[in-house]
């Protein structure tokens, strides 16, 4: 390799193979508790190459892209390394996406090939058939066994007679490494880019400062490996690290694997949190939580009650909290407190000092740079770092329309940031039309989108919700005519968009609009959080009926 060549793989296998062959790099923590399995680099290189060989064999090349369906197991984690070795590019897509979600995913692309398993409860394969149906391009698709449950196979492969060898390719620092589907405001969901050897770097130095993660610590983060905070701190990030890395097969709302597999770093998004909060105290503290010594949190606000619920109870006041601020397109984590720097202090329900190397701006509506403390504006940040995600696959032009038009000169995140009086940064929610369910990204247009092809029209929103976050809530207009009981519909509206829409009151016959014909989303958020009296500057609203119209069936639903 010369200076600008890496590869990850070798950095996140081999290298340690060399030195701890046995050492454990994944626990998969499966859905029947108690059953872990225990992989160790050695076991995790050969599978991988074998793997990387089946992936040869299939006709894969460099730069070729490979759509990874498959929950949290190492089998999974293997393809993604798999795809690392030849220099094919992977894109692992949620597990819980539907047929038209995952199709969506891999027709963006050209030449491709598919993983996947054969269901337990949730029929995976049926979902990749009927997804591949509407994607000609998929040349093969490789399934593996989860389950002794019969599934309908148009492949399988042989892979464990393949060699434990495979040549790993070199890769320049700036290939395409993978891609990962998120959703924007507009649109469908975009696939942003990451590359090699600066993902890498980044997610290996912030999982380390951040957690302060040390040799021997497991660490267990609860994240999908659907998700950007799975690839970055379940698989790649510990992974360089040479560390032992806890796999979920399904969320833990159980304390249990803290105790039985002593897990040393605790990381998860506040919607868990808030959900074992409600179990009360007695229920945590049965379990040996001794092992912990950082909890971190992720994806969401933490408000104050859960922060300190989580500090106090679950980390018996002794463990630092990193509530860790940054987004799919940052690779990693950019806004945290960090451990590892002693004596720092950490307050609650904040992200507070950017990361090495991160320049936060705060900026106000017109573009002016908010210098002062004690500020809100919008979060940008002003130099690049090595984890950003270099452009949205196949659409450059709505990367710099997304990220670097709107405050040129600077990255906009889309969140809005208030700086405290001491300069610390804490996050104050989504700037643009994304809402955030249980820490997972949803574009109220996407929303809208899929709820459309059922109604005449639609207009989708956040609003705050106790556990979760924030709930959606979808106001819609029946097409003319429609003869439809509103709880058949609501039923198949909400199968339509996988359980994300929330009650539903009864349908208006308009929505409130601008005279340009622009949906007042504004309007309809202070409705359903109970602000009707302070709907603000109405001077722009086409027919004032229709906001009335609403506020009363909203009424009728409480
Ligand atoms: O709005 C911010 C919120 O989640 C968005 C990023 O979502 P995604 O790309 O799916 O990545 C989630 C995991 C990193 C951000 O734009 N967000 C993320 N972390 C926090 C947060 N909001 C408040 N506090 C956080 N710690």
């Amino acid at each position: 390799c010369n200076d600008s060549q890496s590869s990850l793989s070798v950095n996140c296998l081999d290298r340690h193979v060399h030195t701890a062959p046995n050492k454990v790099a994944l626990i998969w923590e499966k859905d029947e508790p108690g059953k872990e399995v225990r992989v160790t680099y050695r076991e995790l290189l050969e599978l991988t190459c074998r793997l990387g060989n089946t992936l040869k064999r299939q006709g894969v090349k460099r730069g070729d892209r490979v759509t990874i369906y498959m929950p949290p197991c190492p089998l999974a984690v293997a393809s993604m390394l798999a795809c690392a070795r030849i220099g094919a590019v992977h894109t692992v897509v949620f597990a819980g996406f539907s047929s038209e979600a995952l199709a969506d995913r891999i027709r963006d692309g050209k030449r491709l090939l598919q993983t996947d398993r054969g269901g337990k409860v949730i029929e995976l394969k049926q979902t990749v058939d009927q997804a591949v149906r509407a994607c000609p391009l998929v040349k093969r698709v490789l399934v593996s066994m989860r389950t002794e449950q019969k599934v309908p196979m148009s492949e399988l492969h042989e892979m464990m007679k393949e060699d434990v060898c495979c040549e790993p390719a070199v890769m320049e620092s700036e290939d395409l490494l993978f891609l990962l589907y998120t959703s924007g405001s507009t649109g469908k969901p975009k696939g942003l880019v990451h590359s090699q050897a600066g993902y890498l770097l980044y997610t290996a130095i912030t999982h380390k400062y951040v957690f302060d993660y040390h040799d021997g610590d497991i660490f267990g983060c609860v994240a999908d490996i659907g998700w950007i905070t799975g690839h970055s701190y379940v698989v790649y990030g510990p992974l360089c690290n040479g560390g032992t890395t806890v796999l979920f097969e399904s969320t833990p709302v159980y304390p249990n694997p803290v105790e039985r597999l002593r897990i040393n770093q605790f990381y998860g998004a506040p919607t868990a949190i808030r959900l074992l909060l409600r179990y009360g105290d007695e229920w945590v503290k049965r379990y040996d939580r001794s092992s912990l010594k950082t909890l971190g949190s992720v994806g969401e606000p933490i408000n104050t009650e859960a922060w300190e619920w989580y500090f106090n109870v679950v980390g018996d006041a002794r463990c630092p909290v990193v509530d860790t601020w940054w987004q799919t397109e940052t690779g990693g984590i950019c806004i945290s407190p960090r451990p590892s720097s002693p004596g720092d202090e950490i307050l609650p329900g904040m992200a507070m000092r950017p990361f090495f190397g991160i320049s936060p701006a705060l900026l106000d509506d017109k573009g002016n740079i908010l210098t002062q403390n004690n500020v809100s504006g919008a979060l940008c940040i002003s130099q690049a770092w090595p984890g950003m995600a270099r452009t949205i696959y196949n659409d450059h032009k709505r990367f710099l329309e997304t990220y670097l038009m709107p405050y040129p000169g600077f990255f906009f995140t889309g969140d809005g940031a208030y700086r405290t009086s001491q300069g610390y940064y804490q996050l104050t929610g989504r700037l643009d039309d994304v809402i955030n369910v249980s820490g997972h990204r949803l574009g109220t247009a996407e929303l809208e989108d899929i709820v459309h092809r059922a109604v005449a029209e639609s207009a989708v929103i956040g609003f705050p919700h106790e556990i979760k976050g924030e709930g959606a809530y979808v106001f819609i207009v029946l097409k003319k005519g429609t003869d439809v009981s509103q709880e058949r519909l609501s039923n198949e509206l909400k199968e339509l968009v996988s359980k994300k829409i929330h009650g539903g009151s009864p349908f208006p016959t308009r929505l409130p609009k601008t005279r340009s014909g622009k949906i007042m989303r504004r309007v309809l958020k202070k409705i359903v959080e109970d602000k009707a009296d302070e709907l603000g500057d109405l001077t722009t609203l086409d027919d004032h009926e229709a906001v009335e119209e609403i506020i009363e069936g909203h009424k009728r639903l409480l």
